[in-house]
């Protein structure tokens, strides 16, 4: 049989490798998260990956870009309609409703981190495998909440050390009020209907809300002058709204009011709010667009309990991109602290030198000293060169003659000064040249 010419491996479109030069950015980003988390008194939920596709259909709504588009649905072998989670809110929600947290006391403040799946079309920002954190209070009312997590995405943006972030804040109204401003929106675009994209031509008809979300030239333009969903607000979105603005000003973070943010997922109710981050001195020409890389998103979704398992659940949340915040603490050169140096190098010379160097190792590692090694490599000089690429200022020589006489060489890198010591002396005196 000719043998088949070799395939050459990838990984699959759309969803990233997060290459260990990239580690220290996440691993920053992901303590910041838990900081803020905890300061605030959220608890850690994990739900899994794989969600009943219904899920989804009820909670984001059948005519959601997530739902037509974007779902990895699949059935197991077992005949169920199942899909990779596109989102983190409703897979909440569904938890909170199964495992009776209802009935704990109210609020419930939860918050995740973890990849989600959506079948995009790839490009810079938009993956098809992405992470997010998100954070859900559960079983609130009240618009402080709505307030509050605006602050807490900022202030998780401020810990990792960003300066400029817009958030810009909206009211969807209920489903009391939507369906007049839903009216209005749809005989404005009827009215125009030439004058949009060919999308949204059936999204007129399907889903008229999502047309507010299209990036296309000729509906940005046309969005100017479509109705306000502020215009419509019942008595009851509206006061909700005044106070959240109100608890916002309080909080003295700057807002920026956005008239027709309406997001892409159909749970959302009264409150809505995206965030934005601003690269260096990049001022935004008056009236421009907001650039369209959200790095976080959310609002309340009161409604969301109910279509999930016939709860009324008074909520609100939010969730940040995590691929986007790294890619902006990359481009505005944010520090961030690397993984713990080693303290110091072994390095091993002969057989002898090579089994003690493995106990002095663990050694050494046990009373807190980080050793590095390369203990497959045989010549002094290579491991030398090595420790001295590596920035070490101690390196610890086992040859032969050494592990034998029960004695160790201890090299200062700088200097090039090199003691011997007993080998039971040896943690204590690098302990000691540690605290210098
Ligand atoms: P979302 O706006 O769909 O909201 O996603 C939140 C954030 O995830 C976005 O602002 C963006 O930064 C990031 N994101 C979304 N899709 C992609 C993608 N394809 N590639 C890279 N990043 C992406 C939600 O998912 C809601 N569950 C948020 C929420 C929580 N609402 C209430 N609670």
């Amino acid at each position: 049989m000719p043998k088949k010419a070799k395939k050459s491996f990838q990984s699959v479109k759309g969803m990233a490798d997060i290459l260990p030069q990239s580690q220290p950015y996440w691993e920053y980003l992901r303590q910041c998260v838990h900081k803020t988390a905890q300061a605030y008194g959220f608890e850690r939920i994990d739900t899994p990956i794989v969600e009943d596709e219904d899920l989804f259909k009820v909670s984001a709504g059948e005519t959601s870009d997530i739902v037509q588009k974007q779902m990895y649905s699949f059935k197991s072998k077992g005949g169920d309609n199942l899909v990779l989670r596109p989102e983190g809110t409703a897979p909440i929600m569904r938890s909170y409703i199964e495992h009776g947290m209802l009935n704990l006391p109210q609020p419930l403040k939860l918050y995740y981190m973890g990849p989600f799946f959506r079948y995009e079309q790839p490009q810079g920002g938009r993956y098809r495998q992405f992470y997010q954190f998100g954070f859900e209070v559960l079983g609130e009312e009240s618009p402080v909440v709505d307030a509050q997590l605006v602050n807490i995405f900022i202030n998780i943006m401020k810990e990792v050390g960003f300066k400029n972030i817009e958030a810009q804040v909206n009211s969807i109204g209920c489903k009391e009020c939507r369906p007049k401003f839903r009216s209005a929106l749809v005989a404005y675009y009827k009215h125009n209907i030439n004058k949009v994209c060919k999308d949204c031509r059936k999204r007129v008809k399907s889903n008229p809300l999502r047309v507010l979300d299209c990036k296309d030239e000729k509906c940005l333009q046309l969005k100017q002058r479509a109705p306000q969903t502020l215009d419509y607000l019942c008595d009851s979105c509206q006061r909700h709204f005044k106070y959240v603005l109100e608890y916002l000003d309080e909080l003295e973070i700057p807002y920026a009011l956005n008239p027709h943010l309406v997001r892409g997922l159909d749970y959302y109710t009264k409150t809505v709010f995206e965030f934005f981050l601003k690269e260096k001195d990049e001022a935004q020409p008056e009236g421009a667009e907001a650039p369209s890389f959200a790095v976080g998103g959310g609002g309340r979704f009161d409604a969301l309990g109910d279509v999930i398992g016939n709860k009324k659940v008074f909520s609100a949340g939010m969730a940040g991109g995590m691929e986007r915040i790294v890619y902006f603490m990359k481009k505005m050169e944010i520090k961030v602290p690397q993984g713990p140096q080693p303290h110091v190098f072994i390095a091993q010379l002969g057989d002898m030198g090579k089994k003690k160097s493995l106990k002095l190792f663990e050694n050494l590692r046990s009373k807190g000293i980080r050793p590095v090694e390369f203990f497959g490599k045989d010549s002094i000089k290579s491991q030398l060169r090595i420790a001295d690429k590596m920035g070490i200022k101690h390196t610890l020589i086992l040859g032969q003659k050494e592990a034998l006489d029960g004695n160790i060489i201890l090299r200062d890198m700088e200097s090039g000064i090199q003691e011997l010591f007993p080998m039971d002396r040896i943690v204590d005196e690098i302990k000691k040249r540690l605290k210098k």
